[in-house]
């Protein structure tokens, strides 16, 4: 995953977003517009532009120079920690859709590549798999680069890091407590046998389809940042995410320590604490269904359901008594 944050900005002082909001209200009438459009002529996009032939990016260019420019405004959450009494505020920028690529992250890369450098925000793989650039786009949280620029140039763009958590800088949140709650659910096989990375573990076409919609996560926190419950106890409370996968874990008929796992989520914070608000499942990028997976623990843990998968040792049976005749 790679970050446009500055070295050295992770281990220094951290705003909470919580207070942010109060700071950028009063900030807000003191905005500086920095813009491409009113202050500065754009210059040519690096990402506005078709491959192909030199002669047909010549005609492409100068399509692009003779359309009447279509300025949008985004309005960006900024905070520095890097300068001394700097309070969290909005900017806004102006960006040419025509010489812009038709996603968010487009935008916000062109105004990183032409107009601010300072501008800081997450970004990887630009086609919504590593789950890096999430942040809160239009009072959603979403996936910066699979949400489509508002083509209505009458209306802001409003761009703020994920709500509620701690701002490292600008977009980027402070990941460390989603990151320790995840690695707290144990997220991968445990076996009381050797078989782990030694041999093939079997499953039932059935058992393996249980896992679908589970295992598409991508950990890009969008659920959890927008759950109330989250916001509140996300100290004890492992949200919608954390909760989603460790589903997955107790689910998976390869896994063995389904009593265990579900012996570590019984306290009154782990998973309780949900209230099937369902924010999570409405937010997700991916339209996974977190809520849902939180109501199966919920029923494992009361016993009103059971695993019931087939174990990976009668498959194998199975098979070599029908190799055997
Ligand atoms: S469930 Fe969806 S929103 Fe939540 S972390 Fe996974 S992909 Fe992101
Ligand atoms: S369903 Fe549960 S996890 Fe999802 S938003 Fe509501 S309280 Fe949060
Ligand atoms: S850049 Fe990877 S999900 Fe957006």
């Amino acid at each position: 995953m790679m970050s446009t944050t500055g070295a050295g900005v992770l281990c220094r002082q951290v705003g909470l977003w919580k207070n942010a909001s109060v700071a950028i209200s009063r900030c807000a009438s003191t905005q500086t517009a920095i813009g491409v459009g009113g202050h500065h002529a754009p210059k040519p996009s690096s990402t506005g532009t078709t491959m192909g032939p030199a002669s047909d990016k010549t005609d492409q260019t100068s399509k692009e120079k003779t359309k009447a420019p279509k300025i949008k405004q985004f309005s960006v959450y900024r905070w520095d920690p890097d300068r001394p009494g700097d309070k969290p505020r909005m900017q806004t920028y102006e960006v040419d859709l025509n010489t812009c690529g038709p996603m968010v992250l487009d935008a916000l890369i062109k105004i990183k590549n032409e107009v601010d450098p300072t501008l800081t925000f997450r970004r990887s793989c630009r086609e919504g798999i590593c789950g890096s650039c999430a942040m809160n786009i239009g009072g959603g949280n979403t996936l910066a680069c699979i949400a489509r620029i508002d083509p209505d140039t009458s209306k802001q763009s409003k761009i703020y890091p994920l709500p509620h958590m701690y701002v490292v800088k600008d977009l980027v949140p402070d990941l460390s407590n989603f990151y320790v709650q995840y690695a707290s659910i144990q997220p991968y096989l445990k076996r009381k046998d050797e078989t782990v990375g030694k041999e093939q573990l079997l499953q039932t076409i059935d058992d393996r389809s249980r896992l679908d919609g589970l295992y598409e996560c991508i950990l890009c926190a969008c659920c959890s940042t927008a759950c109330p419950s989250y916001w509140w106890h996300g100290d004890k409370y492992l949200g919608p995410a954390v909760l989603m996968q460790a589903y997955r874990w107790i689910i998976d008929s390869r896994d063995e320590a389904t009593a265990e796992r579900l012996d570590a989520l019984r306290d009154p914070f782990s998973v309780y604490r949900c209230h099937t608000i369902m924010s999570c499942a409405r937010t997700c990028p991916k339209h996974l269904n977190p809520g849902r997976a939180i109501g199966e623990i919920k029923k494992l843990l009361a016993g009103l359901a059971t695993k019931d998968t087939t174990s990976h040792e009668t498959l194998k049976n199975k098979a070599m008594n029908a190799v055997k005749q």
